[in-house]
């Protein structure tokens, strides 16, 4: 198998190379090293496997182009390449939208020309369901509750682009989708919220997880915005990189596969009970503010994951207790 990362140095491309690379496969990684911490990522798939990222931008037509030339074909796409930040997008949409947006037409538009038999799996959001102000949520002590989904959300859910960002992941969420039925190409777009694990390099807005471990070990006071509440399925990425084998073997042309993908119910967790796990663990006191909710901020996202699974077969194996205590141990070592 020949698997085409794009965004390779990134944190789930470099756990996703990893996989791939340590099964036997062979693959090409692209990345514009524009995100902090893909450099050391970089280095990294260097030095363990000899993968060196080739510098293009996903976004510039010629580059792909010039790239898909030389490179092609690929038996399938990762295609995690993208602006990941939902305040970024705020500050420069226009940027978003080229990464994002036109970034996937790019990455479709050479497979439709050129290697059609190719597999596209791209990464979407959870965001392409806006606010989820229509549903009942409940507040209760650790945690808000969606108690008419007690199994989390099936891809029924109404599409509401909230944000640029949002609009972005949507718009390459769609045609991902539609270049499938159109085109009758292998594509697939995973509609995912939180995913979690090594390699990662996170921001206070983009991996929320790494990065309050990191405040709460560090000792500083970690200011929150809104209650601390919000519940999302925490994904391992080693769990994410075993689901693309399986759906490079799976999905069908034609389809335009539109899939809920996370941790699922057993793995959900409010940032409160991030905290109360981390205090159970290192007695250590977390210290936190709560304050202003973000904008257009979920309350509950909670995958049910039940088409994947019935496609592939596939199911999340490291619980939350498992891939936590992993990422801690890395940081206190
Ligand atoms: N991590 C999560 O919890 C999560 C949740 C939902 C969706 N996603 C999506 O998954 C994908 C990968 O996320 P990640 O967490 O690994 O993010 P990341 O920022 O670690 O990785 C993205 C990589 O893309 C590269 N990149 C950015 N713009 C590029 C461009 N124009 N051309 C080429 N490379 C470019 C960056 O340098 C970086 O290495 C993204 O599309 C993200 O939106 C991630």
């Amino acid at each position: 198998m020949r698997w085409l990362i794009t965004g390779g140095s990134g944190f789930i491309g470099t756990n996703l190379a990893t996989h791939l690379t340590e099964r036997g496969d062979e693959v090409v990684v692209i990345d514009d090293l524009s995100r902090n911490g893909s450099e050391l990522n970089a280095a990294f798939l260097l030095e363990k496997y000899r993968l060196e990222p080739h510098r293009v931008d996903v976004s510039n037509r010629a580059q792909m182009e010039d790239f898909f030339a030389q490179e092609k074909p690929f038996d399938a796409i990762a295609h995690l390449a993208g602006q990941v930040s939902f305040l970024a997008s705020l500050e420069d949409p226009r940027r978003d939208f080229e990464v994002n947006a036109i970034g996937t037409l790019n990455v479709l538009e050479q497979v439709r020309l050129h290697s059609p038999e190719t597999a596209v799996i791209g990464m979407s959001s959870n965001k392409v369901y806006g606010d989820l102000t229509q549903i009942r949520m409940v507040e209760e002590e650790t945690r808000y509750v969606a108690p008419d989904y007690p199994r989390g959300f099936g891809e029924n859910l109404p599409l509401e682009f909230h944000g640029p960002y949002g609009c972005s992941k949507g718009t390459a969420d769609q045609y991902l989708s539609d270049y499938g039925r159109m085109f009758h190409l292998r594509t697939a777009s995973l509609r995912q919220s939180s995913v979690y694990g090594p390699h990662q390099h996170p921001r206070s807005d983009q991996g929320w997880v790494a990065h309050l471990l990191e405040e709460a070990v560090a000792g500083r006071t970690i200011q929150l915005n809104g209650v601390g509440k919000q519940v999302r399925d925490l994904l391992h990425a080693t769990d994410l990189a075993r689901l693309f084998v399986a759906l490079e073997e799976t999905i069908d042309a034609g389809v335009g596969y539109q899939l809920n993908v996370g941790g699922g119910v057993e793995n959900s967790l409010s940032i409160l009970e991030l905290f109360a796990w981390i205090e159970d663990k290192t007695g250590l006191s977390v210290d936190f503010r709560t304050g202003q909710a973000r904008p257009s901020d979920q309350l509950v996202f909670v995958s049910a994951n039940e088409t994947v699974s019935a496609l592939t077969g596939w199911a999340p194996e490291v619980s939350v207790d498992t891939g936590l205590s992993r990422l801690l141990a890395g940081l206190t070592r």
